[in-house]
């Protein structure tokens, strides 16, 4: 049997599990989520959940760790195994290795173009940007308009090198590796979420105020509590933020072991505690006051997806008001450590299980784990401008967190039994966890998370499947940025927007194939005179005629003023159905390939 791993002090195995919980999710996510669900009426919903399920599920997870730690298992195939004593419960446990090695797949490529973006800020790439959103559309792949990256080169060397660096980490080891990571990674992360709090705090007005955006999600709205679809957003941003449900924080829970009992009760809740304080602080404190300065507060849910919040509003700010060089590197190395320490975290409990259950020495394990991570990188990187970043996150991201936390819950409170939990977990415990705990977590915590996997699936059925069955992407761009020395807008009614962008959607579906139209506009006075086809690929008589139609609705302007002038704008269509086919076969594949890799190991040691 491989030697097991071990974290060298207490200190560096707490901020080794506050890192995999402290990520994108604690600075883009979050405030994303605040704003996109109403703000003040965000947050009631998510303080409660965090008591009645996020907390409770946090602790049952260092549990499950430590309990299977104590028999050399270092992941939850083994853990669960041990638990529940049942030739299923293994199955349910491959859950926390195929699900995060898919996660660290994605997760990472996102965590790259941090790093891009630091790069890009230190060399003052972006210093004249006009439009943000085709920068980084351009930079994802998403837009081939050409005008600020004329290869992919940049985006794929910062892929390259934040994978070996995560792979680098990961090889040496629990203590030499992920702890020194943490103990450096963490306390700079801290030092740069205050440098960019106390800069968003100076900024000066604009369209808004910093109070306006810190108003916006702290003036409580009791009205929408029974809002369904904002208590399921509360739900997945905890899991998400706090690492439940991955696999990761039961792995770490397992090297903690030792000659003496270490405690989890405090630990788990020191852990917990730090990533709340960097969410609800730092997590609101920097980039929904920037967008609200800059851009005014009623234009906050507007721009707040997770990485638009980051990406294209926030260097905008950095970019008009602060210093590019400086405050845009520290923002998003901040941005590039807190997912460092987060997808080390994902893809370690895959190491575990090569180590811990085949016996492989750590150097086979990271050789197979980034044949694997390269193996998925690939169609990640290619196919993004599909979806499969999404696609990906809303199985591993967001409906299994809440299956595996789940599975962990009941077989805690009622498989193991409540008593036998509640004694447990107290061996070697530093505080005493409040006794109403007990009862929430056997009753509460299950009820309520059975209820949110309900409401996933509710909400998919009746939103006609958005997240299982996405429909066609349709994205679109000036494609000749350089003629403009300023940032071009259009007024659109929205309503007839989303309609027109229907129709080309489902024509894409019709076709089976993505279309693509370069289209020549003469503006005069923010009004389209004429329309030229330039380009066009798979564009028939009913796809030009709802892009034209699109494009003359529009009232065009350019630095407040009406444009006049002639405007290249690129409109895509990307038939999205077989990269959800594909995103499928990825995930499952994976849970099969270990699952039925399980299910040989098992079967050779009943031999034995
Ligand atoms: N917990 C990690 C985050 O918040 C995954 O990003």
């Amino acid at each position: 049997m491989a030697t097991r791993e071990r974290w060298a002090t207490r200190i560096g195995w707490i901020l080794a599990a506050a890192g995999s919980a402290v990520g994108i999710g604690n600075f883009l996510r979050f405030p994303s989520q605040a704003a996109k669900n109403g703000g003040g009426a965000f947050i009631i919903p998510y303080l409660i959940s965090l008591v009645l399920f996020a907390i409770p599920a946090m602790w049952v997870t260092w549990w499950v760790g430590r309990y299977g730690g104590r028999y050399g298992h270092s992941t939850t195939v083994g853990m669960f195994h041990r638990i529940a004593r049942s030739p299923v419960a293994k199955y349910l446990g491959v859950m926390g290795v195929a699900f995060p090695l898919i996660f660290s797949i994605y997760y990472t490529y996102a965590e790259s173009w941090m790093l891009g973006y630091a790069f890009l800020s230190l060399t003052g790439h972006y210093n004249h940007v006009t439009d943000f959103s085709v920068y980084f559309n351009e930079y994802q792949g998403v837009l081939a308009t050409g005008n600020y990256f004329a290869t992919p080169l940049i985006p794929w060397l910062m892929m390259a090198i934040t994978l070996g660096l995560n792979l680098w980490v990961l090889y040496r080891g629990a203590a030499k590796g992920i702890e020194l990571l943490a103990k450096i990674a963490m306390p700079l992360l801290f030092l740069f979420a205050i440098i960019m709090a106390v800069a968003v705090l100076t900024l000066e007005p604009v369209r808004g105020t910093v109070l306006d955006g810190l108003a916006y999600i702290w003036s409580p709205d009791f009205s929408r509590l029974g809002t369904f679809s904002i208590w399921l957003a509360a739900a997945g941003q905890l899991f998400f933020s706090l690492s439940i449900g991955f696999g990761s924080l039961e792995c770490y829970a397992s090297y903690a072991g030792g000659e003496k009992e270490q405690d989890i009760a405090l630990s788990g809740l020191t852990t917990a505690s730090t990533n709340e304080f960097v969410e609800v602080i730092f997590g609101s404190l920097i980039a929904i006051p920037a967008t609200a300065v800059f851009f005014g507060a009623a234009m906050v849910p507007e721009l707040a997806g997770t990485f638009s919040i980051g990406m294209i509003a926030m260097p905008e700010v950095i970019r008009e008001q602060l210093n590019v060089y400086f405050i845009g590197t520290v923002w998003f190395l901040l941005l590039f450590f807190a997912a460092f320490t987060s997808s080390v975290s994902t893809a370690e409990p895959v190491i575990a299980f090569f180590q811990s259950e085949l016996g492989l020495d750590r150097r086979r394990a990271v050789t197979i784990l980034a044949g694997l991570w390269i193996l998925g990188t690939v169609p990640t990187v290619l196919f993004n401008r599909y979806g499969m970043v999404a696609q990906l996150d809303f199985w591993v991201g967001t409906l299994f967190l809440v299956v595996m936390a789940f599975v962990e819950v009941v077989l805690a409170g009622w498989v193991f039994g409540i008593d036998r939990y509640w004694e447990d977990i107290h061996r070697g415990a530093d505080i005493r966890i409040p006794r109403i705990f007990y009862y929430i977590t056997k009753y509460v915590t299950p009820l309520c998370l059975a209820v949110i996997l309900g409401g996933f699936i509710w909400e998919e059925v009746r939103g006609g499947f958005p997240n299982v069955m996405p429909k066609p992407f349709i994205v679109e761009g000036v494609a000749n940025l350089r003629d403009f020395p300023a940032k071009v807008f259009w007024e659109e009614d929205k309503e007839v927007q989303r309609k027109l962008n229907g129709t080309l959607q489902a024509r894409v579906q019709e076709m089976k194939k993505d279309f693509r139209v370069l289209s020549v506009l003469t503006v005069q006075d923010g009004k389209v005179q004429d329309i030229d086809w330039e380009q066009m690929q798979n564009a028939d008589p009913e796809i030009l005629d709802t892009v034209r139609a699109k494009l003359e609705r529009r009232t065009y302007e350019m630095g407040g003023k009406p444009l006049s002038g002639r405007l290249k704008l690129q409109v895509d269509g990307y038939y999205v159905r077989p990269y959800v086919y594909l995103a499928r076969v990825i995930v499952f594949g994976s849970y099969f390939l270990f699952a039925f890799l399980v299910a040989f190991l098992w079967t050779r040691r009943w031999r034995e």
